[in-house]
C-alpha cells in the first residue's frame, strides 16, 4: 500500500506544492483546509483546524478513509502585522489557536497512528521564528513556540522511532502577506523563495532525515545577522516598515 501523507492547510502556497511533490513521489495525499483546492488531490477534509471539534472531525474523516499515516505535515498558518500596542485580543487567539495549537493538537490526535509506522511529522515553522521582526512580535512568537515544539517533540519521540523535521521558512511567494491579520502593510523582500523549489528542498530533507532545514538557505545568514548586531538589525528592521507605510 502508498505511504500516506496528511497536510494541513492544502488548498494554496505551500501545502498545495507540497501535495503535489509528496503526490509525484508515490504518496497518498490527504489535505485540509476550510476551502476546496483547485487541483487534484485523493483526499481532502474541509475543516478551520482552529476549532477542537474540527480538528476530532479531520481525524475520523481520515481513517474511514485511510488505514495508516506515515507523515504529518502541520503547515497551515496566518500572519499578523501589528504592533503589541495595537494588536486585537480576537487576532491573537486565532493567530495562536492556528499557528500553535493546530500544529500541537494534530499531532496529539494522530500520534498513536505516527508511531505504529514509525513515521514522520514536518512542522512549518519560519525565520521569524529565529529572529524577531518588530510589528510581527505575535507571528514570531507563534514561530519561535513552533521550534520549542519540534525539538522537544523530537527528543521525546526518538524512543518511539518517530522523527521530527522542523522548517525554517524565508519569504516564498504564496500570497500569504495579503491574507494575513492586522492592519500593517509588510515591508518587500527583495529575493524570495518559490514553493515548488521550497517542496522539493523539504521532499530531499525529508528522505535525509534531517532535523532543520532553511530555505531559502540565505536567510541564515539573514538571522546570524541579527542575533551578532542587534541594534543595527532593529534600526534597518524598522526604516523598511516606514518606507512601507510611505507605499500604501
Ligand atoms: N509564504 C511565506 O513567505 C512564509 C514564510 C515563512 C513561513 N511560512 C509559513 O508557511 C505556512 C504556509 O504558508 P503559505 O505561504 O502557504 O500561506 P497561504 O498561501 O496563505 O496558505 C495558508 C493555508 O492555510 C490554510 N488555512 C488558513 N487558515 C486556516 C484554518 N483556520 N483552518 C484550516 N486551514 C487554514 C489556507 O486554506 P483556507 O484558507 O482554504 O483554509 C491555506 O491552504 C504557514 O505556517 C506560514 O506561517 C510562510
Amino acid at each position: 500500500m502508498d505511504k500516506v501523507v496528511l497536510i494541513t492547510g492544502v488548498s494554496k502556497g505551500l501545502g498545495k506544492a507540497l501535495a503535489k511533490k509528496f503526490k509525484e513521489e508515490g504518496f497518498s495525499v490527504c489535505g485540509v483546509s476550510r476551502s476546496i483546492p483547485d487541483f487534484d488531490i485523493d483526499y481532502h477534509i474541509q475543516a478551520d483546524l482552529t476549532s477542537k471539534e474540527h480538528i476530532d472531525k479531520v481525524y475520523g474523516l481520515f481513517f474511514k478513509r485511510f488505514n495508516r499515516l506515515d507523515v504529518l505535515i502541520n503547515n497551515a498558518g496566518i500572519g499578523l502585522y501589528e504592533s503589541w500596542k495595537d494588536a486585537k485580543e480576537e487576532d491573537l487567539r486565532t493567530l495562536c489557536e492556528l499557528n500553535f495549537f493546530s500544529y500541537v493538537f494534530m499531532t496529539q490526535k494522530f500520534l498513536d497512528a505516527l508511531i505504529e509506522t514509525k513515521g514522520f511529522i514536518i512542522n512549518v515553522s519560519s525565520v521569524a521564528g529565529k529572529l524577531y521582526v518588530p510589528y510581527m512580535g505575535a507571528y514570531c512568537a507563534s514561530k519561535y513556540a513552533i521550534n520549542a515544539f519540534s525539538d522537544s517533540l523530537r527528543a521525546e519521540l526518538k524512543p518511539y522511532g518517530v522523527h521530527v523535521l522542523n522548517l525554517i521558512v524565508g519569504r516564498i511567494n504564496t500570497g500569504f502577506s495579503k491574507r494575513a491579520l492586522g492592519s500593517k502593510k509588510p515591508p518587500e523582500t527583495p529575493f524570495s523563495g518559490s514553493p515548488e523549489k521550497f517542496a522539493e528542498v523539504v521532499f530531499k530533507a525529508y528522505k535525509k532525515k534531517k532535523r532543520e532545514i532553511t530555505y531559502p538557505f540565505w536567510y541564515k545568514f539573514f538571522i546570524a545577522f541579527g542575533i551578532v548586531f542587534p541594534d543595527i538589525y532593529d534600526y534597518f528592521a524598522l526604516k523598511s516598515w516606514e518606507k512601507a507605510k510611505g507605499k500604501s
